[in-house]
Protein backbone atom coordinates (compact mmCIF):
# COMPACT_ATOMS: atom_id res chain seq x y z
CA UNK A 1 0.00 0.00 0.00
CA UNK A 2 1.06 3.70 -1.05
CA UNK A 3 1.72 6.27 2.01
CA UNK A 4 0.72 9.63 2.32
CA UNK A 5 0.93 12.19 4.98
CA UNK A 6 -0.99 14.86 5.61
CA UNK A 7 0.03 18.24 7.80
CA UNK A 8 -2.61 19.51 9.33
CA UNK A 9 -6.00 18.25 10.08
CA UNK A 10 -8.13 20.89 9.64
CA UNK A 11 -11.19 21.16 7.25
CA UNK A 12 -9.04 21.08 4.19
CA UNK A 13 -6.59 18.19 5.83
CA UNK A 14 -9.69 15.97 7.32
CA UNK A 15 -11.72 15.93 4.24
CA UNK A 16 -8.46 15.17 1.93
CA UNK A 17 -7.90 12.26 4.36
CA UNK A 18 -11.58 11.09 4.57
CA UNK A 19 -11.46 11.17 0.65
CA UNK A 20 -8.13 8.99 0.32
CA UNK A 21 -9.50 6.84 3.05
CA UNK A 22 -12.47 5.97 1.20
CA UNK A 23 -10.88 5.48 -2.56
CA UNK A 24 -8.27 3.02 -0.56
CA UNK A 25 -5.62 5.08 -2.36
CA UNK A 26 -2.99 4.58 0.21
CA UNK A 27 -2.47 4.32 3.85
CA UNK A 28 -2.91 7.74 5.88
CA UNK A 29 -0.61 9.74 8.82
CA UNK A 30 -2.63 12.82 9.90
CA UNK A 31 -0.43 15.19 11.88
CA UNK A 32 -1.67 18.75 13.40
CA UNK A 33 -0.36 20.60 16.28
CA UNK A 34 -3.32 20.33 18.27
CA UNK A 35 -3.20 18.19 21.22
CA UNK A 36 -5.68 15.15 20.09
CA UNK A 37 -7.35 16.41 17.38
CA UNK A 38 -5.42 14.43 13.99
CA UNK A 39 -5.96 11.28 16.69
CA UNK A 40 -9.19 12.39 16.96
CA UNK A 41 -10.35 12.87 13.56
CA UNK A 42 -8.23 9.51 12.00
CA UNK A 43 -9.89 7.45 14.76
CA UNK A 44 -13.28 8.76 14.02
CA UNK A 45 -12.77 7.89 10.11
CA UNK A 46 -11.24 4.69 10.63
CA UNK A 47 -14.10 3.83 12.53
CA UNK A 48 -16.50 4.34 9.49
CA UNK A 49 -14.41 2.04 7.56
CA UNK A 50 -16.63 -1.32 8.37
CA UNK A 51 -19.86 -0.10 6.56
CA UNK A 52 -18.33 -0.17 2.88
CA UNK A 53 -15.08 -2.23 3.83
CA UNK A 54 -12.19 0.39 3.45
CA UNK A 55 -8.88 -1.46 3.90
CA UNK A 56 -6.37 1.59 4.14
CA UNK A 57 -4.46 2.07 7.64
CA UNK A 58 -5.24 5.54 8.92
CA UNK A 59 -4.03 7.15 11.96
CA UNK A 60 -3.56 10.31 13.36
CA UNK A 61 -0.72 12.14 15.32
CA UNK A 62 0.02 15.17 17.42
CA UNK A 63 3.12 16.81 16.38
CA UNK A 64 5.02 13.52 15.77
CA UNK A 65 6.72 14.03 12.13
CA UNK A 66 8.59 10.84 12.38
CA UNK A 67 4.58 9.33 11.35
CA UNK A 68 5.50 10.47 7.98
CA UNK A 69 8.35 8.48 7.54
CA UNK A 70 8.24 6.45 4.09
CA UNK A 71 5.45 8.84 2.87
CA UNK A 72 4.98 8.96 -0.92
CA UNK A 73 3.22 12.05 -0.90
CA UNK A 74 3.29 14.23 2.12
CA UNK A 75 0.13 16.72 1.79
CA UNK A 76 0.93 20.71 3.16
CA UNK A 77 -2.10 21.64 4.79
CA UNK A 78 -1.29 23.30 7.97
CA UNK A 79 -1.76 26.96 8.24
CA UNK A 80 -4.43 29.98 9.30
CA UNK A 81 -7.07 30.92 6.61
CA UNK A 82 -8.80 33.96 5.53
CA UNK A 83 -11.66 35.82 7.48
CA UNK A 84 -14.00 37.78 5.60
CA UNK A 85 -12.56 40.86 3.66
CA UNK A 86 -8.90 39.38 3.99
CA UNK A 87 -6.80 38.59 0.82
CA UNK A 88 -5.02 35.41 0.96
CA UNK A 89 -1.79 37.43 0.55
CA UNK A 90 -2.63 38.32 4.26
CA UNK A 91 -1.73 35.25 5.49
CA UNK A 92 1.33 35.39 4.40
CA UNK A 93 4.16 36.12 7.57
CA UNK A 94 2.01 33.55 9.60
CA UNK A 95 1.58 30.60 7.65
CA UNK A 96 5.31 31.42 5.81
CA UNK A 97 6.41 30.37 9.30
CA UNK A 98 4.21 26.87 10.37
CA UNK A 99 5.57 25.59 6.33
CA UNK A 100 8.84 26.69 7.10
CA UNK A 101 8.38 24.85 10.52
CA UNK A 102 6.91 21.91 9.03
CA UNK A 103 8.92 21.37 5.61
CA UNK A 104 11.89 20.82 8.06
CA UNK A 105 10.15 18.49 9.89
CA UNK A 106 8.94 16.62 7.09
CA UNK A 107 12.56 16.52 5.17
CA UNK A 108 13.80 14.52 8.08
CA UNK A 109 11.47 11.55 7.52
CA UNK A 110 10.02 11.39 4.62
CA UNK A 111 13.09 12.98 2.09
CA UNK A 112 11.96 10.89 -0.67
CA UNK A 113 8.70 12.04 -0.61
CA UNK A 114 6.48 14.37 -3.29
CA UNK A 115 5.48 17.59 -1.67
CA UNK A 116 1.98 18.65 -2.36
CA UNK A 117 1.14 22.48 -1.04
CA UNK A 118 -1.78 23.61 -0.35
CA UNK A 119 -1.60 26.32 2.26
CA UNK A 120 -2.02 29.80 1.35
CA UNK A 121 -0.37 32.51 -0.41
CA UNK A 122 -0.16 28.95 -2.74
CA UNK A 123 2.63 29.82 -4.74
CA UNK A 124 4.43 32.05 -2.29
CA UNK A 125 4.45 28.74 0.58
CA UNK A 126 5.86 26.40 -2.64
CA UNK A 127 8.72 28.67 -2.68
CA UNK A 128 9.32 28.24 1.15
CA UNK A 129 8.57 23.92 0.69
CA UNK A 130 11.19 23.89 -1.94
CA UNK A 131 13.60 26.20 -0.69
CA UNK A 132 13.58 24.33 2.88
CA UNK A 133 12.92 21.11 1.55
CA UNK A 134 15.94 21.60 -1.05
CA UNK A 135 13.90 18.57 -2.90
CA UNK A 136 14.01 18.74 -6.66
CA UNK A 137 11.54 20.93 -8.39
CA UNK A 138 9.86 18.11 -9.64
CA UNK A 139 8.86 16.90 -5.90
CA UNK A 140 7.20 20.46 -5.04
CA UNK A 141 4.04 21.16 -6.51
CA UNK A 142 1.16 23.28 -5.48
CA UNK A 143 -2.32 22.71 -5.74
CA UNK A 144 -4.50 25.59 -7.23
CA UNK A 145 -4.60 25.87 -10.73
CA UNK A 146 -7.43 22.32 -10.55
CA UNK A 147 -9.42 24.08 -7.88
CA UNK A 148 -9.82 26.94 -10.16
CA UNK A 149 -10.17 25.17 -13.11
CA UNK A 150 -13.20 23.22 -11.47
CA UNK A 151 -14.72 26.42 -10.34
CA UNK A 152 -14.72 27.70 -14.20
CA UNK A 153 -16.19 24.38 -14.75
CA UNK A 154 -19.21 24.10 -12.80
CA UNK A 155 -20.11 27.92 -13.31
CA UNK A 156 -20.23 27.30 -16.89
CA UNK A 157 -22.13 24.30 -16.56
CA UNK A 158 -24.59 26.13 -14.45
CA UNK A 159 -24.89 28.62 -17.27
CA UNK A 160 -25.07 26.51 -19.69
CA UNK A 161 -27.41 24.30 -17.93
CA UNK A 162 -25.61 20.76 -18.95
CA UNK A 163 -23.51 18.29 -17.30
CA UNK A 164 -20.09 19.36 -15.26
CA UNK A 165 -18.88 16.30 -17.46
CA UNK A 166 -18.75 18.00 -20.45
CA UNK A 167 -17.17 21.18 -19.43
CA UNK A 168 -13.01 20.82 -19.44
CA UNK A 169 -11.96 24.13 -17.77
CA UNK A 170 -8.31 25.56 -17.90
CA UNK A 171 -6.52 28.21 -15.69
CA UNK A 172 -3.28 28.91 -15.46
CA UNK A 173 -1.36 31.59 -12.89
CA UNK A 174 -0.59 32.34 -9.75
CA UNK A 175 -3.68 31.18 -6.62
CA UNK A 176 -5.44 34.96 -6.55
CA UNK A 177 -7.08 37.82 -8.02
CA UNK A 178 -4.17 37.23 -10.83
CA UNK A 179 -5.35 34.08 -11.92
CA UNK A 180 -5.68 33.66 -15.87
CA UNK A 181 -8.77 31.01 -16.41
CA UNK A 182 -8.10 30.57 -20.53
CA UNK A 183 -12.10 31.06 -22.29
CA UNK A 184 -9.68 29.53 -25.71
CA UNK A 185 -8.53 26.63 -23.81
CA UNK A 186 -11.90 25.78 -22.43
CA UNK A 187 -14.46 23.49 -24.19
CA UNK A 188 -18.09 21.85 -23.95
CA UNK A 189 -17.24 18.41 -25.20
CA UNK A 190 -14.80 19.99 -27.41
CA UNK A 191 -16.68 23.19 -28.60
CA UNK A 192 -14.92 26.08 -27.15
CA UNK A 193 -17.08 28.30 -24.64
CA UNK A 194 -15.69 31.27 -26.86
CA UNK A 195 -18.25 29.63 -30.16
CA UNK A 196 -21.22 29.15 -26.92
CA UNK A 197 -21.06 31.58 -24.65
CA UNK A 198 -21.12 35.68 -24.95
CA UNK A 199 -18.06 37.81 -23.96
CA UNK A 200 -19.71 39.37 -21.68
CA UNK A 201 -21.51 36.26 -19.51
CA UNK A 202 -17.84 34.82 -19.89
CA UNK A 203 -16.26 38.21 -18.32
CA UNK A 204 -18.68 37.43 -15.54
CA UNK A 205 -17.94 33.60 -15.21
CA UNK A 206 -14.21 34.55 -14.79
CA UNK A 207 -14.98 37.44 -12.14
CA UNK A 208 -17.04 34.63 -10.48
CA UNK A 209 -13.82 32.39 -10.90
CA UNK A 210 -11.06 34.70 -9.73
CA UNK A 211 -13.74 35.20 -6.41
CA UNK A 212 -14.48 32.04 -6.13
CA UNK A 213 -12.52 31.44 -2.69
CA UNK A 214 -13.46 35.03 -1.46
CA UNK A 215 -17.45 33.87 -2.28
CA UNK A 216 -17.55 30.83 0.12
CA UNK A 217 -15.23 32.92 2.40
CA UNK A 218 -17.89 35.65 2.70
CA UNK A 219 -20.75 32.84 3.19
CA UNK A 220 -18.68 30.71 5.95
CA UNK A 221 -17.50 33.92 8.02
CA UNK A 222 -15.22 31.48 9.86
CA UNK A 223 -12.79 29.68 7.61
CA UNK A 224 -12.99 29.21 3.81
CA UNK A 225 -13.71 26.76 1.36
CA UNK A 226 -12.45 22.68 1.34
CA UNK A 227 -14.78 20.30 -0.39
CA UNK A 228 -13.88 21.38 -3.43
CA UNK A 229 -10.27 22.40 -2.47
CA UNK A 230 -10.09 18.53 -1.10
CA UNK A 231 -11.21 16.83 -4.37
CA UNK A 232 -8.87 18.45 -6.31
CA UNK A 233 -5.96 17.56 -4.36
CA UNK A 234 -7.22 14.32 -4.19
CA UNK A 235 -7.25 14.28 -7.78
CA UNK A 236 -3.53 15.35 -7.67
CA UNK A 237 -2.60 12.73 -5.06
CA UNK A 238 -4.79 9.89 -7.45
CA UNK A 239 -2.91 10.93 -11.01
CA UNK A 240 0.64 10.22 -8.56
CA UNK A 241 0.01 7.01 -6.84
CA UNK A 242 -1.33 6.09 -9.92
CA UNK A 243 1.30 7.42 -12.08
CA UNK A 244 -1.20 7.99 -14.42
CA UNK A 245 0.86 10.77 -16.65
CA UNK A 246 -2.13 13.01 -16.52
CA UNK A 247 -2.13 16.42 -17.29
CA UNK A 248 -3.59 18.88 -14.33
CA UNK A 249 -2.68 22.64 -14.05
CA UNK A 250 -0.41 22.66 -10.85
CA UNK A 251 2.12 25.60 -9.07
CA UNK A 252 5.39 24.19 -10.12
CA UNK A 253 8.59 26.63 -10.14
CA UNK A 254 9.39 27.37 -13.76
CA UNK A 255 12.86 27.69 -15.14
CA UNK A 256 12.80 29.70 -17.90
CA UNK A 257 8.73 28.12 -19.82
CA UNK A 258 6.34 30.84 -20.57
CA UNK A 259 9.51 33.03 -20.37
CA UNK A 260 9.43 33.48 -16.45
CA UNK A 261 12.12 32.35 -14.33
CA UNK A 262 12.16 31.13 -10.93
CA UNK A 263 8.70 31.56 -10.18
CA UNK A 264 6.24 29.03 -8.22
CA UNK A 265 3.34 29.57 -11.13
CA UNK A 266 0.51 27.31 -12.38
CA UNK A 267 0.43 25.70 -15.67
CA UNK A 268 -0.03 22.78 -17.30
CA UNK A 269 1.84 19.73 -15.78
CA UNK A 270 2.17 15.72 -16.46
CA UNK A 271 2.01 14.15 -13.33
CA UNK A 272 3.04 10.98 -12.64
CA UNK A 273 4.55 8.88 -10.06
CA UNK A 274 8.03 11.03 -10.53
CA UNK A 275 5.74 14.22 -9.29
CA UNK A 276 5.61 17.26 -12.14
CA UNK A 277 7.25 14.84 -14.79
CA UNK A 278 6.90 17.52 -17.46
CA UNK A 279 5.63 21.12 -18.11
CA UNK A 280 3.51 21.40 -21.23
CA UNK A 281 3.46 25.13 -22.77
CA UNK A 282 0.85 25.96 -25.00
CA UNK A 283 0.60 28.61 -27.22
CA UNK A 284 -0.51 31.35 -25.68
CA UNK A 285 -2.02 34.72 -27.38
CA UNK A 286 -0.11 38.39 -26.43
CA UNK A 287 -3.15 39.17 -23.85
CA UNK A 288 -2.69 35.62 -22.35
CA UNK A 289 0.74 35.52 -22.20
CA UNK A 290 0.92 39.25 -20.29
CA UNK A 291 -1.43 38.09 -18.24
CA UNK A 292 0.37 34.99 -17.15
CA UNK A 293 3.43 37.35 -16.47
CA UNK A 294 1.35 39.68 -14.79
CA UNK A 295 0.57 37.11 -12.34
CA UNK A 296 4.39 35.71 -12.05
CA UNK A 297 5.18 39.39 -11.24
CA UNK A 298 2.83 39.13 -8.35
CA UNK A 299 4.13 36.05 -6.66
CA UNK A 300 7.47 37.28 -7.34
CA UNK A 301 6.76 40.37 -4.99
CA UNK A 302 5.21 38.21 -2.53
CA UNK A 303 8.87 35.96 -2.33
CA UNK A 304 10.72 39.39 -2.25
CA UNK A 305 8.10 40.27 0.57
CA UNK A 306 9.09 36.96 2.76
CA UNK A 307 13.07 37.69 2.13
CA UNK A 308 12.28 40.97 3.54
CA UNK A 309 10.06 39.17 6.62
CA UNK A 310 13.45 36.96 7.15
CA UNK A 311 15.50 40.47 7.17
CA UNK A 312 13.39 41.72 10.12
CA UNK A 313 13.17 38.45 12.23
CA UNK A 314 17.07 37.72 12.60
P1 LIG B 1 -8.09 24.92 9.21
O1 LIG B 1 -7.90 26.07 10.13
O2 LIG B 1 -9.36 24.19 9.22
O3 LIG B 1 -6.91 23.87 9.44
C1 LIG B 1 -5.57 24.21 9.52
C2 LIG B 1 -4.93 23.23 10.49
O4 LIG B 1 -3.53 23.46 10.49
C3 LIG B 1 -5.43 23.38 11.93
O5 LIG B 1 -5.96 22.16 12.41
C4 LIG B 1 -4.16 23.78 12.69
O6 LIG B 1 -4.13 23.28 14.02
C5 LIG B 1 -3.09 23.17 11.80
N1 LIG B 1 -1.77 23.72 12.05
C6 LIG B 1 -1.41 25.00 12.27
N2 LIG B 1 -0.09 25.09 12.50
C7 LIG B 1 0.42 23.82 12.40
C8 LIG B 1 1.69 23.26 12.54
N3 LIG B 1 2.76 24.01 12.81
N4 LIG B 1 1.83 21.92 12.38
C9 LIG B 1 0.75 21.14 12.12
N5 LIG B 1 -0.50 21.63 11.98
C10 LIG B 1 -0.67 22.95 12.12
O7 LIG B 1 -7.77 25.48 7.73
P2 LIG B 1 -8.13 24.79 6.34
O8 LIG B 1 -9.47 25.24 5.91
O9 LIG B 1 -7.86 23.34 6.45
O10 LIG B 1 -7.05 25.49 5.37
C11 LIG B 1 -5.69 25.22 5.54
C12 LIG B 1 -4.84 26.10 4.63
O11 LIG B 1 -5.08 25.77 3.28
C13 LIG B 1 -5.11 27.60 4.75
O12 LIG B 1 -3.92 28.33 4.66
C14 LIG B 1 -5.98 27.88 3.54
O13 LIG B 1 -5.93 29.23 3.13
C15 LIG B 1 -5.37 26.95 2.53
N6 LIG B 1 -6.22 26.60 1.40
C16 LIG B 1 -5.64 26.60 0.16
C17 LIG B 1 -6.36 26.23 -0.92
C18 LIG B 1 -5.70 26.20 -2.26
O14 LIG B 1 -6.39 26.21 -3.28
N7 LIG B 1 -4.39 26.14 -2.34
C19 LIG B 1 -7.78 25.84 -0.82
C20 LIG B 1 -8.28 25.82 0.53
C21 LIG B 1 -7.50 26.19 1.59
C1 LIG C 1 -9.86 29.01 -1.99
O1 LIG C 1 -9.65 29.43 -3.14
C2 LIG C 1 -9.06 29.22 0.34
O2 LIG C 1 -7.60 29.51 -1.49
C3 LIG C 1 -8.72 28.88 -1.05
O3 LIG C 1 -10.99 28.65 -1.62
Amino acid sequence: MKKVTIIGAGNVGATIAMKIFEKDLADIALIDVVEGLAEGKALDMKESAPIKGHNANIRGYTKDYSAAEGSDIVIITAGITRKPGMSRDDLLSKNMQIVEDVVKEVVKFASESILIMVSNPLDAMCHVAYEVSGFQRRRVIGMAGVLDSIRFCTFIAEELNISVENVQALVLGGHGDSMVPLPRYTTVCGMPIIQLINKDKIEKLIKRTREGGAEIVSLLKTGSAYYAPAAATVEMVEAILKDKKKILPCSVLLKGEYGIEDVFLGVPVKLGQKGAEDIIEIDLNKEEIEALHNSAEHVRRLVEKMKQLRTNRT
